[in-house]
């Protein structure tokens, strides 16, 4: 039991219909949550950590709080650091022992993303440490409705393909019409396949990331609402759509809002329910309890990743 780089889990995961699942953390509840059910189910597992959430909850914490879970599973974990913005937060990452880092140059132009995720790559892979990059412009597909738009915002196969040669990066993220958040679609969800689709045939051999890939599961959005919250109108990627993307190349899946909902939905509910309450165990648990069941629930069921580990 270790912590582990994503390498054997993606060459698993590669060439077949399952993906794994790479869960954002940023307390000791979360953690356990999600790492109960990856031991549950038997499931490889990454872990991944955002600038918000080291900033939050401070970067030892979080590092610490992942050997934990280690220590009492027995669940080897990737550590990713999610989104790393320039070299230094990636250097700082991989200093601090994760064994993943993404070095996020989507916004830059191209010459300069390929520029900053090759010096990146050339540290990281010194100290055994594996590299995720993003090409393309995440954004809900109504925000592209034309070909035109398309290609200036989702992921380009041939620039894809000249991107991995040129950095020697681990795996790819693309752009393919998911968005962060709860609000994903306004109409329709809709995902580009072909696109992904040709990607993949250009590269087979690299690992494909799709973020923004939470399903804003309805029971959670309602029971938020029920207790309290004002989330209308929100929509995510359906499951079926995340088992399409995964027979594709997709081998990693980024899930944040959904864990956000799960547990913000029992809290509401347990506050709700019991106004004289004030110990935080008592709706911390149960928010725990609804991350593990969600958790399962996509390993087993979405990502086809039951004992893959
Ligand atoms: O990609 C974004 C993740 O959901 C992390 O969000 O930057 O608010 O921690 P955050
Ligand atoms: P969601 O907002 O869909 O959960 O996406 C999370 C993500 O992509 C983290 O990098
Ligand atoms: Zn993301």
């Amino acid at each position: 039991m270790a912590l582990v780089t994503s390498k054997e889990m993606f060459a698993k995961a590669l060439n077949s219909d399952y993906a794994v699942g790479a869960f954002n953390v940023n307390n000791m509840e979360i953690i356990q949550g999600i790492v109960e059910a990856a031991q549950q189910e038997n499931a490889p597992l990454i872990l991944q950590v955002s600038a918000g959430a080291r900033k939050y909850a401070k970067p030892a914490y979080l590092t610490k709080l992942v050997e934990a879970a280690i220590i009492d599973t027995g669940v080897d974990i990737c550590l990713h650091l999610d989104h790393g913005e320039d070299f230094d937060i990636c250097k700082k990452c991989v200093d601090d022992g994760f064994t993943s880092v993404m070095i996020d140059g989507s916004k830059h132009p191209f010459e300069e993303n390929i520029k900053m995720t090759k010096e990146v790559v050339e540290y990281a892979h010194a100290h055994g440490v594996v590299v995720e990059a993003e090409l393309g412009k995440l954004a809900g597909i109504e925000d592209a409705v034309n070909v035109a738009a398309r290609d200036a915002t989702f992921t380009v196969p041939e620039e894809a393909a000249e991107f991995v040669a040129k950095t020697g990066v681990d795996s790819l993220a693309v752009a393919i019409g998911t968005s962060h958040g709860a609000y994903k679609f306004k109409g329709e969800p809709k995902l580009d396949f072909e696109r992904l689709k040709a990607i993949h045939a250009l590269i087979p051999e690299t690992p494909l990331v799709l973020h923004g890939a939470s399903t804003v599961l309805p029971e959670f959005v309602a029971k938020c609402n029920e207790y309290g919250g004002d989330i209308p109108g929100a929509q995510g990627v359906p499951e079926e759509m995340i088992r399409e993307a995964a027979k594709h190349g997709v081998c990693k899946v980024n899930i944040d809002t959904d864990l956000r909902l799960a547990m913000t939905a029992e809290v509401r509910k347990y506050l709700a329910e019991h106004p004289a309450d004030f110990d935080p165990r008592k709706y911390l648990g149960p928010a725990r309890e609804a991350i593990r069941d969600m958790v399962a629930h996509k390993i087993k069921n979405v990502l086809g990743a039951s004992n893959k580990r």
